[in-house]
């Protein structure tokens, strides 16, 4: 687990697929920009049986209870992650938290320079939260994607290990399981 100030990360276990295909399946939790498709649990097991390593995350409150999922993936040589909270858990500030203490692992425990997110350019709430983990917005990707019945403008953000300098969340040493 890895522990943060509010919410601690998770690991998803294969078990925890049904509870993630209804998350994802839903409208409201996917959000007003993210692109939305559907889900059976034998997909979610297949892609699941095909990680080389453990890359998706509950979000959960200090009571235990999972109230959304984040993750990490490769992005060319880099890491990508990505991040989304049930709505009514939202606006309280588990988003900010969930993101350093994923920026904080990644750079603690991966030979990686960079990581970088990808956000719908009138996601407010979502480049908020990067820029409170200290990334940078690099440019527009225009029209690249499509949601909705809409082509749209994505915003590319990245840190880099040099700035981000040290744990914002993370002790240095700590028992990850
Ligand atoms: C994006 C998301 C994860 C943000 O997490 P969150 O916990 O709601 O965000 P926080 O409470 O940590 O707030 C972060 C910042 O955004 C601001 N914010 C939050 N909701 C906002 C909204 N609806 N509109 C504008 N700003 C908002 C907060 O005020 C805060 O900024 P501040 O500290 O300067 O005041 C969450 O809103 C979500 O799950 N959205 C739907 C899925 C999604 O879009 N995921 C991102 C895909 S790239």
């Amino acid at each position: 687990m890895l522990k943060g100030k509010i919410v601690d990360l998770v690991i998803v276990e294969r078990t925890d697929l049904n509870i993630v295909k209804n998350w994802i399946n839903d409208v409201d939790f996917v959000g007003e920009f993210e692109p939305f498709q559907q889900f059976t649990l034998a997909m979610l097991e297949k892609e699941y049986d095909k990680k080389s390593e453990y890359n998706e995350y509950f979000i959960q409150n200090k009571e235990g209870v999972r109230i959304g999922l984040i993750m990490h993936f490769k992005a060319g040589d880099q890491i990508g992650i990505g991040y989304m909270l049930v709505p009514l858990e939202r606006g309280k500030g588990y988003g900010s938290e969930a993101v350093k203490i994923m920026v904080d692992y990644i750079f603690l425990h991966k030979n990686i320079v960079r990581i970088q997110a990808e956000t719908h350019t009138s996601n407010i709430a979502s480049q908020r939260v990067l820029e409170k983990a200290g990334f940078q917005k690099e440019g527009v990707l225009r029209k690249s994607f499509f949601s909705r019945g809409v082509w749209r403008d994505t915003a590319m953000f990245s840190i880099l290990r040099d700035e981000w300098e040290k744990p914002k969340v993370l002790p240095l040493g700590y028992n990850f399981n």
